[in-house]
């Protein structure tokens, strides 16, 4: 079987990172900003091992980045690996390597990107996602920095490199129920970066406003919209479960929508302004009215409306946001949890539910089970409901 190719970054400079509107400096003035900063200044220099931590979007490959280019290293490659997704086979090439003949389409050696970033970084992305097996084949590289090619019977060279990796989930967690190696999480836990997400530290959010506002108008070369000072409270009220990342996304498409002009409150996505009165105080002189209103619904009542109501598929109202990391895991498990209650936890009706066919049964399933969101259905179980589909099947189902 040839290969599949993998999403790895190669840089040997922080230029190219210019092109894709991300910033190459932490946009903020907030405390946390500023004793992230600090701390990358104090980790940069030596060769210790980084974990970056924190939500997805927060920055953590920025911050990589920036421990990189404040480190002796940086004239040396920074190379880049996401290990999330990658079969167990294409992570060991593409960390190690491989000699001609190990797989179909091997055609020739080819070195890996612990030997491409020779003397400079190497930042895993994800490395939470790393299976079991390709925990123990990067442990036993990072004590005895030797690099052994997929398909040779001996190690071919040792390296210098310093390895930064990230996560967004709870490693500490991951260690106490057995799915991460505890040696492993010593290793790479040498310096830990934790980086808060935005909705702590709303301070960072009209500097970050501004400066893709500024980022958007020059690259898509339209001029540059003004938000007024009502539409930016509710960007700063917002909960940005995305974090920055989303932020990015909200401004790019006001940018685009708004051709210069004047953005106000009713301009904005109605995503981001609809979580506004929840999460605002209300001004004294507004209790009354806010008393009488229907309660604000959330961006994930929305999309749960979209499935039921709108008829729409999960896999074009739900899954692509999940997957642009619009919503986060525990939006998803929101959505997973109104199915169940409508389905008396059954995930076959779900489907149904959601407007999927039969046939995307399995791929659904495995899709929350990948993700960590196959909810147990045994709770939304009542009594009566499984005496009916016993009956109906006759047979006492999983309801899975
Ligand atoms: N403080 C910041 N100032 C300006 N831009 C930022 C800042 N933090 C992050 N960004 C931008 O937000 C986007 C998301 O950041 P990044 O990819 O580093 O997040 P991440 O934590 O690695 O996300 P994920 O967990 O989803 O991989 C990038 O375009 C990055 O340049
Ligand atoms: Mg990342």
């Amino acid at each position: 079987m040839p290969l599949p190719t993998a999403g790895v970054g190669r840089e040997s400079t922080l230029s190219s990172t210019v092109a894709h509107a991300g910033a190459v400096h932490l946009v903020g003035r907030s405390d946390a900003i500023r004793a992230l900063e600090a701390e990358i200044d104090c980790a940069a220099p030596s060769d210790a091992k980084i974990l970056i931590t924190g939500e997805t979007g927060v920055g953590k490959e920025l911050v990589a980045r920036l421990v990189h280019k404040r480190s002796a290293r940086a004239s040396a490659p920074l190379v880049t690996l996401n290990c999330a997704g990658l079969p167990d086979s294409l992570l060991e090439s593409e960390l190690f390597g491989h000699v001609r003949g190990s797989f179909t389409g091997a055609y020739r050696d080819k070195p890996g990107i612990l030997e491409a970033a020779r003397n400079g970084t190497v930042f895993l992305d994800e490395v939470g996602e790393m299976s079991p097996r390709m925990q123990v084949v990067l442990l036993r590289f990072l004590e005895s920095g030797e690099i052994q090619r997929v398909g040779a019977d001996r190690s071919h060279t040792r390296v210098d490199v310093r390895l930064v990796t990230a996560t967004n989930r709870d490693l500490e967690k991951e260690v106490a129920n057995g799915t991460f190696r505890e040696d492993l999480f010593f290793r790479l836990n040498v310096i830990r970066l934790l980086i808060p997400p935005l909705r702590e530290r709303a301070d960072d959010i009209p500097l970050l406003v501004d400066y893709y506002l500024r980022t958007y108008s020059q690259m898509h070369r339209v001029p540059q919209p003004e938000i007024t000072p009502d539409a930016l409270d509710i960007l700063i009220a917002h909960r940005w479960p995305g974090n920055i990342r989303q932020l990015k996304n909200v401004i790019e498409r006001i940018v685009l929508k708004a051709g210069g002009g004047v953005v106000n409150p009713g301009n904005l996505p109605p995503d981001v302004a609809g979580n506004i009165a929840a999460r605002k105080p209300a001004p004294a002189t507004a209790v009354a009215q806010v008393a009488d209103a229907t309660p604000v619904r959330s961006h994930v009542d929305e999309l749960i409306d979209l499935l039921l109501k709108n008829r729409e598929s999960f896999w074009s109202a739900v899954y692509p946001l999940f997957m642009a990391r619009d919503m986060t895991r525990k939006d998803l498990r929101t959505v997973v949890q109104a199915g169940l209650e409508r389905t008396n936890g059954n995930y076959r009706l779900m489907v149904e539910l959601f407007n999927m066919p039969p046939e995307d049964y399995k791929r659904f399933l495995s899709f929350l089970r990948k993700h960590d969101c196959l909810l147990p259905f045994q709770r939304f179980r009542t009594v009566a409901a499984s005496r009916l589909r016993s009956a109906a099947l006759g047979n006492t189902g999983t309801g899975a």
